[in-house]
């Protein structure tokens, strides 16, 4: 299994481009089955995540053609031919899930596996399915799998206890062709469901306020196809700024939407890095001395769970007491024991991390224990001491582009191995 090794020490410098959002392009590309035409998606990212999804949906017949040459997706979903999904490519990736909506609204029925365990949390679909079933489907958990079936799917109020991202979108693409208007409230606004109802209405829907916190959508006939550019990726660019911050370095970062990384360039700031924007690029200045905050992940527009393993690699090396509060998932501290192994001082108080920041890290093999988690560990061996061998890279692959290459451009003394 491949693993990547950093030698830490370096100081970063120059420019990383950044690629589209695997939290957009995965949504996006389970929509486009209720097209019923072809869709092609530029500019897309060839992330683990896109060849599992796109595998997925060959498995119910689509033709899937994913071009790592021009970075372009081509999706034909004429030929869908059931609503059963490959069982073991479904238990590799939560995102699976998302095929529940479009299949349930192009063919009145789905049939799902039940995921595999996942490192973050329990990750339950109740929501999804309760709006399900106020669109009129019938919903049953059996035998390992979940499904769902509605002869016709009527439009209807929806509010969400928790605004769920994945039940947003779910919900989103179950009424974009039920008979009348759906509306959901407590909608998640993340920016990426902002681009999902885009690209929904690109292929014929109706949807109005997607990315706000209250999503309306007037039921249509029939969609087509379209081609798609998707948003860049705010995790990524938020997880580069992080590196310039661990390191104390002064990078450019292009490909980002200064609106939707509000949040993270608010605490950044507060930490003491300056950040400029230029258009669709970011200036990221933390050659100055780092002062510890307090943090609370919280849904969007707050500061964003996936920033949070991150982050706190940051405070690690920042004199001082600092707090991450983790609300959205109750197991999203693995990093933590890995970041202990590295020197990092921190306390788990239940749903609250306490920082106290060190002088140095020294560098020893840690293991990625999710997406997030593994990107985190590889900021901590930019700075730690001696080499730091990051294994179970692929958890990083599902959602970073060739990440070792990026950071390679950027100056670090940074290898892949197997
Ligand atoms: C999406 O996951 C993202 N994944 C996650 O990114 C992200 O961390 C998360 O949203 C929160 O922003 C994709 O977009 C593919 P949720 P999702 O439903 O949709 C609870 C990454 O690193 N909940 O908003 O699964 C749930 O348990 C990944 O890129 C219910 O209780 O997240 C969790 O505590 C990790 N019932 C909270 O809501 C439900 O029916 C947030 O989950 C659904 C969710």
């Amino acid at each position: 299994m491949d693993k990547i090794v950093v030698r830490g020490g370096n100081k970063l410098e120059g420019e990383v481009n950044i690629s589209s959002a695997k939290n957009s392009v995965l949504p996006i590309i389970a929509a486009s089955i209720l097209s019923g035409d072809k869709c092609v998606i530029d500019n897309a990212p060839m992330l683990e995540d896109v060849n599992v999804i796109g595998e997925i949906l060959k498995s119910i017949s689509a033709k899937v053609d994913i071009n790592r040459d021009n970075n372009k997706i081509i999706i034909d979903t004429s030929s869908i031919a059931n609503c059963e999904p490959d069982s073991e490519l479904v238990k590799k990736m939560r995102a699976s899930f998302l095929l529940m909506g479009p299949m349930m609204s192009r063919f009145g029925s789905f049939k799902i596996s039940l995921p595999g365990g996942c490192n973050i949390g329990t990750r339950p679909i109740d929501l999804h399915l309760k709006g399900f079933t106020a669109l009129g489907a019938k919903v049953t958990i059996g035998h390992g799998y979940v499904k769902g079936v509605a002869d016709r799917l009527i439009g209807n109020n929806i509010y969400l206890d928790f605004p769920s991202v994945g039940a947003t979108e779910n919900l989103m693409m179950a009424a974009v062709m039920a008979e009348g208007e759906t509306t959901i409230e407590n909608a998640a606004a993340e920016p990426e469901i902002e681009d999902l109802g885009k690209f929904l209405n690109e292929i014929g829907a109706n949807v109005i306020g997607a990315g706000t916190d209250t999503v309306r959508i007037i039921g249509v006939k029939k969609l087509k196809g379209t081609t798609h550019r998707p948003i860049y990726d705010r995790i990524e660019a938020g997880t580069f700024m992080a590196s310039a911050a661990i390191t104390r370095s002064k990078i450019k970062i292009n490909g980002v939407i200064e609106e939707h990384l509000k949040p993270i360039i608010a605490k950044l700031t507060e930490m003491g890095v300056d950040i400029k924007i230029e258009g669709e690029s970011a200036i990221v200045d933390a050659t100055k001395e780092l002062k510890p905050i307090d943090i609370k992940t919280m849904p969007y527009p707050g500061f964003p769970t996936d920033m949070q393993a991150q982050i706190m690699a940051i405070l690690c090396s920042v004199k001082g007491t600092s707090v991450i509060t983790e609300t959205i998932f109750e197991n999203r501290f693995m990093h933590v024991s890995e970041m202990k192994r590295l020197g990092c001082n921190i306390k788990i108080d239940g749903r609250s991390a306490v920082i106290e920041g060190v002088d140095n890290l020294t560098g020893t093999q840690v293991k990625a224990t999710d997406l997030r988690a593994g990107a985190a560990l590889i900021l901590c061996g930019l700075i730690a001491e001696g080499c730091t061998e990051v294994t179970d890279i692929y958890h990083v692959d599902r959602g970073y582009v060739k990440i070792e290459d990026k950071f390679k451009n950027l100056g670090a003394d940074i290898k892949r191995t197997n």
